[in-house]
């Protein structure tokens, strides 16, 4: 009797002991598992946007961030009113770039990178210019688009 018992209880020690060891695995190596490897992200299939302001929103010498798809745009309405937007990940590290009034130049703040109001890389590390996209006003709505 004292065998058969101690028999069952040894089991369940071993059964108690391995899902304890395989929960314990579970709860250390899933969340590693899940941030070495993020999931799948789909690249931004937007190909044009219709922006949540309207152009006399934007002042001269301003600029506006606008979301693009999944990524980050710049609308900048140049010192004589002129609207251009821009993919606004710096080329670097794709910091998001800002506009800078006194310079009137796009900036990027991750490090010093300076952009003219065509996008071009103009200074510091930025390697290639903003991509650039086509604004369209219609009525009261602007409308960035990809080529
Ligand atoms: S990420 Fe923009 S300058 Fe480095």
């Amino acid at each position: 009797m004292v065998d058969r018992f101690d028999s069952t209880r040894r089991r369940f020690l071993r059964w108690l002991m391995g899902t304890s060891a395989g929960a314990f695995l579970v709860a250390v190596f899933y969340p590693v598992t899940r941030y070495i490897i993020p999931p799948a992200a789909a690249e931004s299939a937007a190909s044009s946007v219709t922006l949540p302001f309207s152009p006399a929103d934007i002042a001269p010498n301003t600029a506006e961030i606008f979301k693009f798809g999944n990524k980050a745009g710049i609308l900048v309405r140049t010192p004589t009113g002129e609207l251009r937007a821009f993919s606004a990940l710096c080329t670097h590290l794709n910091c998001i770039v800002q506009y800078r009034e006194d310079l009137g130049q796009i900036w990027c703040a991750c490090h010093n990178g300076h952009f003219d109001l065509n996008g071009r890389n103009v200074s510091g590390p930025p390697p290639a210019p903003l991509e650039a996209f086509t604004v369209n006003v219609r009525e009261d709505e602007i409308v960035v688009s990809r080529d």
